[in-house]
């Protein structure tokens, strides 16, 4: 049990890889808060049935009030937030197209959650991070970034502005104890994507065939990461990035 007594939110964990994060943190003895705009109560009961703590919190990752709630909620609950995970993004529902079709008001909703939401959260939770002498913060980027991946324009640059979130962030409150890092994930298929589907089989193939390691990448592979950067291994780390995608981008 890696992080035993420590508190973690993790934002968008109401289905896909988030709640992937949130079952995993909370089998290494972490109490969870599900914060997402869905319902997380799916969540909140598949970690009570492996003997876990969680709650879920209503959270929009785009609003002041509502991130400064799901701090207060966490501290509330809990009496403390050690780990903040910054999953929460408009990914699986984008439809791929060229980017001049891309509305305008699309942009701007992708900017809102993966931009500012990250920006909200984590300063919703650094007092108390602060107050506590420690913290972590892990953003979530995305291997397209490295790749520059088409036809996903708005998607790709908010999740570079992930990594500079981490690498300035990350200098403000080395300080106070708090280390910030990111995870790219390569692309994983999840429930909601093997529903949902964004590309043809034949994609899936080709980011196959660019990696090192040739295989899909599942949730499982993504988690044991997230838990290093959870943990107090990694308390050393600050303003990386860490590409888990068997190999197919190099940082
Ligand atoms: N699955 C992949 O292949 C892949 C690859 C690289 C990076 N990522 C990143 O991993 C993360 C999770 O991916 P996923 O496949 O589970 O995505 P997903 O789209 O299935 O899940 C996103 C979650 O975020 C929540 N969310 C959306 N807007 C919100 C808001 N305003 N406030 C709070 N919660 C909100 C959704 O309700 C959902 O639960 C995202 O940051 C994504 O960019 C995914």
């Amino acid at each position: 049990m890696r992080l035993e007594g420590k508190v973690v939110i993790v934002t968008g964990a109401a289905r896909g890889l988030g709640r992937a994060y949130a079952l995993r943190l909370a089998r290494e003895g972490a109490k969870i808060v599900v914060a997402d705009v869905l319902d997380g109560s799916e969540t909140v009961e598949a970690i009570k049935k492996i003997d876990g703590e969680a709650i879920a919190i209503k959270t929009d990752v785009t609003g002041e009030e509502s991130t400064r709630e799901m701090a207060a909620k966490s501290i509330e609950a809990f009496d403390r937030i050690d780990v903040l995970v910054n999953n929460a993004a408009i990914f699986a529902t984008i439809a791929k197209r060229p980017f001049w079709e891309i509305p305008a008001e699309e942009w701007d909703a992708v900017m809102a959650v993966n931009l500012k939401g990250p920006f909200l959260c984590a300063k919703a939770v650094y007092p108390q991070m602060k107050a506590q002498g420690k913290g972590k913060i892990i953003n979530v980027a995305s291997g397209t970034y490295f790749k520059g991946v088409p036809n996903f324009l708005h998607y790709v640059v908010s999740k570079g502005g992930n990594i500079a979130i981490t690498r300035s962030m990350a200098r403000e409150v080395g300080d106070a104890g708090i280390c910030v890092n990111t995870i790219a994930p390569g692309y994983t298929e999840t429930d909601y994507l093997h529903e949902h589907p964004q590309d043809p089989p034949q994609v899936t193939k080709m980011i196959i065939a660019s990696q090192c390691i040739k295989r899909p990448s599942t949730p499982d592979d993504l988690t044991g990461t997230i838990v290093f950067l959870a943990s107090d291994d990694s308390d050393f780390i600050s303003g990386q990035t860490i590409l888990v995608d068997g190999g197919s981008a190099f940082n």
